[in-house]
């Protein structure tokens, strides 16, 4: 697992002040799709406004035309109330699911929290069946507090 290797990647990415933070969270998203070979689309989600949905803020992968989701709706809407890790390992199991692509097989959502508040969200597509584990979980809650860190900074 790469995942040890690519935190000092990711942290200095996300320090580097000379981008604005909407490129430095589309470079983490890139890094992440790049370096992990089942992380075929990598994207972050954001709760749009006062509204009860989430807007699609950065992503690496294929364009998706979901940019808004509401809440209670497909995996991420799920998450945006639960405020729990959704690890799926097979998309056709479940019924409140929205497909972005008819490759994805599997999926990872897990929820962002600043100051306590869930904000949004890290989604991750995967092409391959079942390719998750506890440490993708660990790893992408690890991401988030980087990302919080630098939204409330
Ligand atoms: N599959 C997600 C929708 C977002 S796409 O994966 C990019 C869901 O069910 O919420």
């Amino acid at each position: 697992m790469p995942f040890q290797k690519l935190k000092p990647e990711i942290k200095t990415i996300l320090e580097d002040e000379n981008l604005s933070i909407d490129h430095r969270l589309s470079q983490v998203c890139e890094v992440l799709k790049e370096n992990i070979p089942y992380y075929d689309w990598v994207g972050f989600y954001f709760k749009n406004g006062d509204k009860d949905e989430l807007k699609l803020r950065s992503f690496a992968g294929e364009p998706t035309d979901h940019t808004i989701i509401p809440f209670g709706k497909g995996i991420c809407g799920q998450v945006a109330v639960s405020n729990k890790n959704f690890v799926v390992p097979d998309v056709k199991a479940q019924n409140n699911y929205i497909a972005c692509s008819i490759h994805v097989k599997a999926e990872i959502v897990v929820p962002l929290f600043l100051k306590g508040e869930n904000i949004g969200q890290i989604d991750i597509d995967s092409h391959t069946p079942d390719p998750f584990s506890r440490e993708d979980e660990e790893f992408l809650e690890w991401v988030n507090e980087k990302v919080a860190e630098v939204l409330k900074a």
